[in-house]
C-alpha cells in the first residue's frame, strides 16, 4: 500500500507543480505523465494479488481494530475500483478533458453553446457510473458518496430545507439593515507585505513550516504529499487584502489538518482525511469562527496595521471585523459571505439533483441557474460567464462535491460551539494570539483518528449528537445580530 500511495502522491506532486510553477509549454507532457501515473495507480490498486491478501487479512482475527480498520477500507476502495474498466477509466478521463477545455472557452466567450455538448456527453457518462457504483434510492447518491461517504440526496435536502426556512429569512432581516462599510479593503496594498502578512498568519495557527510551505497559484489549494510535506497555495490582489486573508486561513485550516494525519499510517486509510465535508469543517472553523471573529481582529488588526499604516490609518479593529464580516448577496459563489455562501451551495445541489433524475437537461442549465439565482439571492445574472459558467467543478466531472461546503461550514460551527464549552478561555486565547490550545484539540478530536471514524460518528463522538444545523443558525444570529443590530 505504500508502493502505491508513493504512486499516488508522484501523481499529486507534478499537479502542485502545474498549478504553480510549471512553465505554460509544458502542460501536454504534464497531462501525460500524470495519465500515465493515474494508469499505474489504478493498476496497482486492482492487483489480484492485492485482492486476495485483503480477502485473506479480512478473515485475520488477530489484528487490532485499526489494522482491522485499515484492512476494511482498503477492500472498499479496491471492490469500487475492480468495478471499472480501463476503457472506461479511459473514456472518462478523455471526456473530462475536452469538457473541461470546453468550458474553458466558453467561459471567456460567455458562450455556453460550446460547453453544452460536452457536458451533455460527461452527464451521460456520470450516468453510467451511477449505476457502475450503485445507490439504494437515487442515482445522485452515487456521486455524493465519492466525496462523503453515506450522504444521501434524501438528507441534504432535509438539510436545505432548515436552511432555506431559517437562513432566508435571516439574510432578508440583514438586507434591511445599515450596510456596514468595507471600502478600505480595496485600496492599494502592496503584494509582498500581504505575503509577509499572510505567512505571520499561518505561522500564529501552527501551520508548520517545516513540514510545509505556503506559493502561489491562481485558485488556492491545499495538496499533501505526506504528514510531513503539506502544500497550501494562495492569490493576492493587490486591490483587494481580504483575498489573501482568506484564502490563507482557509488553507492553512486544510494544511493544518492533513499535517495533523498519523505519518506511521503512510500509505493505509486512516492516514487520510475522512470526506470533503471534515475537511472544510477544518478550513471553515479557522476561516469563520476564528478568522471572522471580533477576538481574532484584536490581536492581528494592530498587525495588518503596522504593514499598512496609510492604508489603513483611520480603521478601528471594529471596523475591519465588520468589514470582513459584510453580508451581501451576490453573482459569484467563491466571492461570497458565509451566510449566503449556502445559497449557491443550494442552487448547484438543486440542479444536480435534478439533471440525475433527469427532470432538467443540460441545455435547460442557464435558464434554470438564472431563475434560482433571482429566487434565492434575488440578483440578475447578466451573463453566463458570471452565472453557470463560473465554476470549474462540472467540467472536471465533480458532481456532489458543492454539498461538502455548505456540510463543512455546519460541522465546523457545532464543533467550535463545543471547544469553547470544553475551553471556556478559548476566546481570551485567541485574543491573545494563542492557537496552541484550540490546535491541540482539533488534533485529538479530528485529525489523528485519519478515517477510523465515518464524519457522521466522528461529528457524534466530539459533541454527542449527529450533525444540527442549529448550531449555525445560532452562531450566525448572534453575530450578525450583533453586527448589524437587528
Ligand atoms: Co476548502
Amino acid at each position: 500500500m505504500q508502493k502505491t500511495a508513493d504512486v499516488g502522491y508522484s501523481i499529486a506532486v507534478l499537479s502542485w507543480d502545474q498549478e504553480t510553477y510549471m512553465p505554460e509549454k509544458g502542460a501536454e507532457f504534464r497531462a501525460q505523465q500524470i495519465s500515465t501515473l493515474s494508469g499505474v495507480f489504478h493498476k496497482m490498486i486492482t492487483d489480484d494479488t492485492l485482492g486476495k491478501w485483503l480477502e485473506e487479512l479480512s478473515k485475520d482475527n488477530s489484528l487490532n481494530e485499526k489494522q482491522k480498520k485499515n484492512v476494511e477500507l482498503t477492500k472498499e476502495t479496491y471492490d469500487k475500483q475492480k468495478k471499472f474498466t480501463t476503457e472506461f477509466v479511459e473514456l472518462m478521463s478523455k471526456t473530462v478533458s475536452e469538457c473541461f477545455q470546453a468550458w474553458q472557452s466558453a467561459k471567456e466567450k460567455n458562450d455556453f453553446s460550446i460547453y453544452q455538448p460536452k457536458l451533455e456527453k460527461l452527464v451521460e457518462l456520470k450516468k453510467q457510473e451511477c449505476e457502475i457504483l450503485g445507490y439504494k434510492d437515487h442515482p445522485y447518491d452515487a456521486q455524493l458518496n465519492e466525496y462523503e461517504k453515506g450522504a444521501t440526496a434524501k438528507d441534504l435536502e432535509k438539510l436545505f430545507v432548515d436552511v432555506r426556512k431559517e437562513l432566508v429569512p435571516f439574510v432578508q432581516k440583514i438586507k434591511q439593515a445599515k450596510q456596514v462599510e468595507d471600502s478600505f479593503f480595496y485600496k492599494t496594498y502592496d503584494k509582498d507585505k500581504q505575503w509577509s502578512f499572510g505567512l505571520d498568519l499561518l505561522k500564529q495557527m501552527g501551520y508548520d513550516f517545516d513540514a510545509g510551505r505556503q506559493d502561489r497559484s491562481s485558485h488556492p489549494f491545499t495538496t499533501s504529499f505526506n504528514p510531513l510535506d503539506v502544500r497550501v497555495t494562495t492569490r493576492v490582489s493587490e486591490n483587494d487584502i481580504s483575498e489573501m486573508i482568506w484564502s490563507c486561513i482557509h488553507e492553512g485550516g486544510h494544511g493544518l489538518y492533513e499535517q495533523g494525519l498519523p505519518a506511521e499510517e503512510y500509505g493505509l486509510p486512516l492516514s487520510e482525511a475522512i470526506s470533503l465535508g471534515i475537511h472544510e469543517s477544518q478550513s471553515r472553523l479557522w476561516e469563520n469562527n476564528v478568522g471572522r471573529s471580533l477576538a481574532y481582529w484584536k490581536k492581528n488588526f494592530p498587525i495588518v496595521q503596522f504593514y499598512f499604516p496609510d492604508q489603513l490609518k483611520d480603521v478601528k479593529a471594529e471596523d475591519f471585523y465588520k468589514a470582513m464580516n459584510k453580508v451581501e448577496p451576490s453573482l459569484i459563489r467563491t466571492s461570497a459571505d458565509e451566510l449566503t455562501y449556502h445559497f449557491h451551495v443550494m442552487i448547484r445541489f438543486e440542479i444536480e439533483k435534478a439533471l440525475f433524475e433527469g427532470t432538467i437537461k443540460v441545455a435547460d442549465l442557464p435558464a434554470y441557474w438564472n431563475a434560482k439565482y433571482k429566487e434565492y439571492l434575488g440578483v440578475d445574472v447578466p451573463s453566463d460567464t458570471k452565472g453557470v459558467l463560473q465554476d470549474i467543478h462540472w467540467s472536471h466531472g465533480s458532481f456532489g462535491y458543492f454539498p461538502t461546503y455548505s456540510i463543512g461550514s455546519f460541522y465546523a460551527a457545532q464543533f467550535f460551539d463545543k471547544a469553547k464549552k470544553e475551553n471556556p478561555s478559548l476566546t481570551t486565547e485567541i485574543e491573545k494570539g494563542e492557537m496552541k490550545n484550540l490546535l491541540k484539540w482539533l488534533r485529538e478530536k479530528v485529525h489523528i483518528h485519519g478515517r477510523f471514524y465515518t464524519a457522521s460518528e466522528l461529528c457524534e463522538k466530539i459533541t454527542g449528537e449527529k450533525l444540527n444545523f442549529a448550531y449555525f443558525m445560532n452562531y450566525a444570529k448572534e453575530k450578525y445580530g450583533e453586527i448589524y443590530e437587528l
